[in-house]
């Protein structure tokens, strides 16, 4: 007699952009655990497209529809972060656990709504904050742990943001909340501590230096700028511990100094993109840096050569880009290195299936980040120095008693 197949659990998918895609999409379709119940889009010619290839039962260009689709167990949302409160509230309204991207919401008080509301509710939130399920970020973890007294960081963050086509260029309107939300989440985790201050400064639109301030008395600098080129890694830690030191580049590297159980160099795999040429894959996990400079270096190459970093906005010139990218083509460059993704998801949706406390980012760790991103921007507004309260991220979590809170 065979065994009877477990059930996989149904998902709602909300975005069919460059992210959900090229991600969540492709985890839920290789996984075993996880099936594509309903897709949605508003925009019908990209939700045809993704839809075709990855098969929902159901598909629709009104998010609503999947909110409310009883089929649907757990939701998964990644559209504009405008978005974002209004599709978390409606999922938290029906008893839905979501996995929303980040951030979270654009604003503390949205996010304290939301963490308010999932917790009255009892209903699990996370928060695409997936680089603390990177492989790399474990070792990390294990270095940050390995020290009791304050330390210092430099976390770098940089791209060529004239790489966005004109429909993604919502990105750049503020990158501290889009982009530099993920490393407020990260160094916290990293860190175990709450950020208490911020200072930062702006040199130009989007070009920022941000100095954060933790209760433990550790220190970070983050250097966060849309003007950095494709052909360097685009994240970069150094930690500075006890006459001891750690560093990461792009997740692909660790290198630890001084370290008991950190070897000087950890090589990570890349991740794997359906329809790309994937030898990076093997290829990082036995070179490392060397092989991920090269990779930049020739996607750079097709960028610039084509015309792509001069207008984004000109179809011809992704065109000449696409055939210098090879065919298959290389995965875009910023999702070469496994930054987590694919677990962050998969695990979220197995605790929750299993009634097990989901190990992601909650809903109170999307409101520290919001509340990081905007300190920051006042900070450069007003010239001064702006200081956080936990309390206003760690309020919720205490005395409600539900399963978010574990
Ligand atoms: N975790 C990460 O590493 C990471 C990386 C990139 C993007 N993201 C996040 O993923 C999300 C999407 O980013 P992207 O790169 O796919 O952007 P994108 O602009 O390529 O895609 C956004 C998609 O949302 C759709 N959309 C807009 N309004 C909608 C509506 N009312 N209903 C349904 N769909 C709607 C658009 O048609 C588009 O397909 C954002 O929240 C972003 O911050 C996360």
């Amino acid at each position: 007699m065979s065994a009877e197949k477990p059930k996989r659990i149904r998902i709602g998918a909300i975005g069919c952009g460059q992210f959900m895609s090229q991600q969540h999409l492709q985890t839920i379709a290789r996984s075993e655990h996880l099936a594509l119940q309903h897709l949605a889009d508003v925009d019908p010619v990209k939700l045809q497209r993704v839809a075709d290839r990855y098969q929902p039962a159901r598909r629709s260009t009104r998010w609503e529809d999947v909110v409310a689709d009883p089929e649907v167990e757990i939701v998964v949302a990644g559209v504009v972060p405008s978005l974002h409160p209004q599709i978390a509230r409606a999922a938290i309204g029906r008893g839905k656990p979501i996995y929303i991207e980040k951030p979270l919401a654009p604003t503390v008080e949205e996010c304290q709504n939301l963490q308010h509301l999932a917790d009255e509710r009892g209903v699990p939130v996370a928060v695409g904050f997936n680089r603390r399920f990177a492989p790399a970020t474990a070792l990390l973890k294990r270095a940050f742990q390995s020290v009791a007294s304050p330390v210092t960081v430099f976390y770098r963050i940089a791209t060529d943001d004239r790489i966005r086509p004109p429909d993604q260029r919502w990105k750049t309107a503020d990158t501290l909340l889009t982009e530099t939300v993920h490393i407020f989440d990260l160094l916290a985790y990293l860190l175990g501590s709450e950020p208490v201050a911020i200072v930062a400064h702006e040199a130009r639109p989007n070009d920022d230096l941000v100095l954060v301030d933790y209760a433990s008395g550790s220190r970070a600098a983050i250097l966060s700028s849309s003007y950095g080129s494709l052909a360097q890694p685009k994240e970069h830690l150094e930690a500075i511990l006890d006459c001891r030191a750690v560093e990461m580049d792009d997740f692909v590297e660790v290198r630890g100094y001084g370290i008991a159980g950190l070897p000087p160099v950890t090589r990570f795999a890349g991740r794997p993109y359906d329809g790309c040429d994937n030898r990076h894959v093997d290829d990082f996990a036995q070179r490392g840096l060397p092989a991920l400079l090269e990779m930049r270096q020739r996607y750079e190459a097709a960028m610039r050569e084509s015309g792509v970093l001069a207008d984004s906005a000109d179809p011809a010139a992704w065109d000449r880009a696409r055939a210098r990218l090879g065919d298959p083509p290389l995965p875009q460059i910023n999702y070469a290195s496994d930054k987590g993704w694919g677990v962050a998801l998969e695990n979220f949706c197995l605790a929750v299936a299993q009634g097990r406390c989901p190990a992601n980012a909650t809903a109170a760790d999307g409101n520290r980040a919001t509340a990081c991103a905007t300190a920051a921007r006042r900070s450069i507004q007003s010239n001064q120095t702006v200081s956080l309260d936990a309390r206003s991220w760690s309020l919720a979590r205490r005395g409600s008693g539900s399963p978010q809170v574990c």
